[in-house]
């Protein structure tokens, strides 16, 4: 029998100029029709963009937006109505910080640790002044995240005054320490778990990250976790997600970070891709089935050649296998059809505090010549440049830029840490790398060190030919500037 011809909406890719591209139209394998993309170029391209997707007369969009570019596209997304976008720019609001992160998971009622957030210096000193401690302070904001780079752990109120008046983290993060065994980060398509494994610490850290020296293990991750996974998931109302979750020494869950950016092997994006197209097209297409904890399995192929295998799929056993080893009662978690809202759940009117709190020139946290705290009171305030407030927002400062196409060297979009893989050749001097940052016009002497410094010589290295949206993390270092960097490192004849 053949079906007859229903016109498919017709799908664009959602990419920015040297962000790495989550998805490649081959995740949309099978697709007839030809799938358009539309590119934003960093800058003033807002209205560029909106008249080109209207042009191309795309009717779903389809990609992650960076944090730094998130409240451009919400404006971007309000003024395309009739524009869906995958996931919504509700469903990416976790993208943007760990402050929405927290929101989100207060709204929702989802477990984490206990944590304030602070625009009021005076509150955040009253509070550091009265809590107990260990705890967390981590900078909220930062464009993609540098697996634990901006994270730490705090021992005393002294330590967290200190902390804040060197880093100027701005908002104050501010979370209690989970004596944690290990984290587990679980990847669900249609809400559905199709991915998951532990990560632990090395040997007597606090740190998870992978990135840190960490392991990794697919094996035995806890119902209970897949379960808070599928409920943060629904939440967001997200066609894909992740969620790393903490698993204490008393084996309590708690979320430490969610989004929909996030690293996956290829053939996790083939899965997303399938499920895409049978929610766009579910005449056309098969509801694609994922076997229950393939991981489990699929984790144990080496990770070089899990990253190049490409659309594994499953066929469903049913009722009638004479193996017998299949109940369909088993299964506990099924891929879903996620509901296309309307409307708007997070308006950054009510929900972008950061834009709200602008603070300008001062860095208020009080240092005494004992290191002791102050008592509430905002004290002298020192005047010069480098004591502004972190915000994670660049600052005025102008760099030219002549030409925003195709700089090499993609990055990824990921707000979950990838694992860096530096090529351990022949690595430059960091005398030579401090010396790089400071030919580039716009970065000071302080930031290069700075940088060298935090991320290491490979870490720069892996940061410049893999990962540049990384170094947007530093402050006053957003995306003029590392524009510069990447053009001027292009030109470099640093042999390596
Ligand atoms: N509240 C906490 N208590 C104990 N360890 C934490 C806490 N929050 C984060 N960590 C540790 O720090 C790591 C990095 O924190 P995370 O919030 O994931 O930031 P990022 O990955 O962006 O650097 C986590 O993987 C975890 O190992
Ligand atoms: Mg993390």
């Amino acid at each position: 029998m053949t079906m007859p011809e229903q016109s498919l909406p017709r799908i664009g890719m959602l990419y920015l100029d040297h962000v790495l591209r989550f998805f490649d139209k081959s995740n949309f394998k099978g697709w007839p029709d030809k799938i358009e993309q539309v590119v934003y170029h960093w800058g003033n391209d807002k209205q560029r963009f909106i008249d080109e997707v209207k042009r191309k007369k795309i009717n779903v969009l389809i990609g992650n937006v960076p944090a730094t570019a998130y409240e451009t596209f919400r404006e971007i997304a309000r003024a395309l109505p009739e524009v869906r976008f995958i996931p919504t720019l509700d469903s990416q609001f976790c993208n943007k910080s760990k402050e929405n992160v927290t929101h989100f998971c207060h709204k929702y009622q989802l477990p984490i640790p206990k944590t304030k957030i602070f625009y009021q210096v005076e509150e955040a000193l009253a509070y550091i002044n009265d809590t107990q401690y260990p705890k967390i302070v981590k900078r909220s904001y930062g464009p993609s995240n540098y697996g634990g780079y901006f994270v730490h752990k705090i021992d005393s109120a002294e330590e967290a005054v200190r902390l804040f008046s060197e880093k100027r983290y701005y908002p104050a993060y501010i979370q209690d320490f989970v004596p944690m065994k290990a984290d587990i980060r679980v990847m669900l398509v249609g809400h559905q778990p199709v991915c998951a494994f532990w990560r632990r610490p090395p040997e007597g850290e606090w740190l998870t990250n992978t990135s840190q020296g960490g392991s990794m293990d697919y094996q035995n991750v806890p119902e209970e976790v897949l379960e808070l996974a599928v409920r943060a998931s629904k939440a967001a109302n997200a066609e894909y997600w992740a969620c790393d979750i903490a698993v204490s020494t008393d084996d309590e869950y708690t979320i430490l970070e969610c989004a929909t950016a996030f690293a996956a092997f290829p053939y996790i994006r083939d899965w997303i891709g399938q499920y895409l197209m049978w929610l766009l097209a579910p005449q056309r297409f098969d509801k694609p089935y994922f076997a229950h904890k393939n991981w489990e399995e699929l984790g144990k192929i080496d990770s070089s050649l899990l990253r190049t295998m490409r659309h594994i799929s499953f066929g469903q056993a049913s009722h009638s296998t004479d193996t017998g080893e299949y109940a369909p009662a088993d299964e506990q978690y099924s891929l879903l059809e996620t509901r296309h809202v309307r409307g708007e759940e997070w308006p950054s009117e009510a929900w972008n505090f950061q834009d709200m709190h602008r603070l300008s020139g001062v860095n208020p946290y009080n240092r005494n010549e004992h290191g002791a705290v102050g008592n509430g009171q905002t004290q002298t305030q020192i005047n010069q440049p480098d004591s502004f407030l972190d915000t994670g927002i660049e600052d005025h400062q102008e760099v030219t830029v002549a030409d925003h196409h195709s700089l090499p060297g993609a990055v990824s979009e990921s707000k979950l840490e990838v694992q860096p893989e530096p090529d351990a050749g022949h690595l430059p001097e960091p005398e030579q790398l401090v010396a790089f940052f400071q030919s580039v016009k716009g970065i000071g002497n302080v930031l290069s060190q700075e940088i060298v410094d935090t991320l290491g010589v490979s870490g720069v290295l892996y940061a410049l030919e893999h990962e540049p949206q990384q170094l947007t993390a530093f402050r006053n270092l957003k995306q003029k500037k590392l524009e510069a960097i990447l053009r001027c490192w292009e030109d470099h004849e640093l042999v390596c």
